[in-house]
């Protein structure tokens, strides 16, 4: 998508075998990039979320992968690998999909064939998450446009950041909205700010403002409010995990949208590649290791200060007790649709598994 009109990826790999990421820790006031060239590099970046999102993180873990497999081909180093990049991040299933199907196939090939090997993979797969993201949009777009109503915005509410940045282009849950804005129709976006990270206010409400995409930024809690006011015409997020019967674990805080769009009569989709579908879990509420994160992602918040450097300050008494999980499950039954790259279908075990035979 575009950056004040230049186009712009969330990871680009090199020809000489580098890849190159934006830090988002430092987004939305800092815009830099880094060059990642080995596998501590890759285990950094995501384990302390220069890169996040399910879909970026399992393309940045399989160039981890390539990059211990270029040190040391053996078999005893590639699990080393394996176990330490699969424990970066415990929810977003992308992350152990990419990492098990490199496993699966790099032990077929001779040592001295695997590096080469591992690049293409990697490669490969960040060029599918590209297309299977725009398709995600084309198949949310038909939604949109059956939806909308001539002379009159259309509201869509999104939760955390599940934009081109959480990917590599497109993104899932904004696609839809990227090919809805480029298409001329008449939308505005609701962000959640999706504390304690805020992607929403810090990585979302930034993307789509690049793009101009219009939008407004709202705190987590205005969305009943909005909903119950007639304010919101959809909501579309993105997911970690699903389960095979359609529950959807999200960044935390998704329940509680999908429970007043519920009440409020109003779609909740949810939109995500196959690579995001546990097919091996049958449902996911009480079932998906949710990852706990730093009590300081909530006693403390960052920002510009008034010189405009970048500071972080306290919020809380330190007498506080403070408690992270990161991520929520969405019983399905709240799921108006799930918008995948192959289609859109009902979240149920029958519908997902007819399109994903
Ligand atoms: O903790 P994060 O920032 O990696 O969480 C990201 C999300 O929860 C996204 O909504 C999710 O990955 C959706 S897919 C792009």
């Amino acid at each position: 998508m575009l950056i004040d009109g230049i186009p712009k990826k969330a990871i680009e790999s090199t020809n000489d075998y580098k890849i190159v990421i934006i830090d988002q820790t430092l987004l939305p006031h800092k815009l830099e990039y880094i060059t990642l060239k080995d596998l501590d590099g890759c285990y950094k970046a995501i384990k302390d979320m220069w890169v996040r999102g399910a879909p970026l993180i399992g393309v940045t873990a399989a160039y981890g992968m390539f990059y211990a497999i270029k040190e040391n081909p053996s078999e005893l180093n590639i699990k080393k690998a394996f176990d330490l990049l699969i424990n970066t991040r415990p929810t977003a299933v992308d992350l152990r999909w990419a990492l098990e199907k490199l496993l699966n196939k790099i032990l077929k090939f001779k040592a001295e064939d695997r590096a080469t090997y591992a690049w293409q993979f990697s490669k490969e797969l960040e060029i599918n998450s590209i297309k299977q993201c725009s398709k995600i949009g084309d198949y949310g777009l038909e939604i949109i446009k059956s939806k909308i109503i001539k002379d009159k915005t259309f509201n869509i509410l999104t939760h955390c950041n599940a934009g081109w940045l959480a990917c590599v282009e497109w993104g899932t849950a904004l696609a839809p909205i990227y090919k809805a804005y480029n298409l001329g129709l008449d939308i505005h976006v609701w962000v959640n700010e999706t504390r304690p990270r805020s992607q929403g206010a810090a990585l979302t409400a930034w993307e789509l403002c690049k793009h101009g995409v219009p939008n407004t930024l709202i705190v987590d809690n205005a969305g009943g409010h909005l909903m119950q006011n007639g304010k919101v015409d959809m909501c579309i997020v993105g997911s970690d995990r699903t389960a095979s019967n359609g529950d959807v674990c999200n960044k935390i805080g998704t329940y509680m949208k999908a429970l007043c769009a519920y009440d409020n009569n109003i779609p909740f989709y949810v939109a995500l590649p196959e690579s995001t579908i546990d097919f091996n879990l049958d449902s996911g509420v009480n079932k998906i290791k949710i990852e706990e994160r730093s009590n300081k992602e909530i006693t403390h918040v960052s920002g510009l200060n008034s010189l405009g450097e970048l500071s972080n300050v306290k919020i809380v008494s330190d007498l506080v007790a403070s408690y992270n999980p990161g991520f929520d499950v969405t019983p399905a039954r709240l799921v108006t649709k799930l918008i995948t790259d192959k289609g859109i279908c009902n979240a149920n075990s029958k519908s997902i598994s007819e399109l994903f035979k």
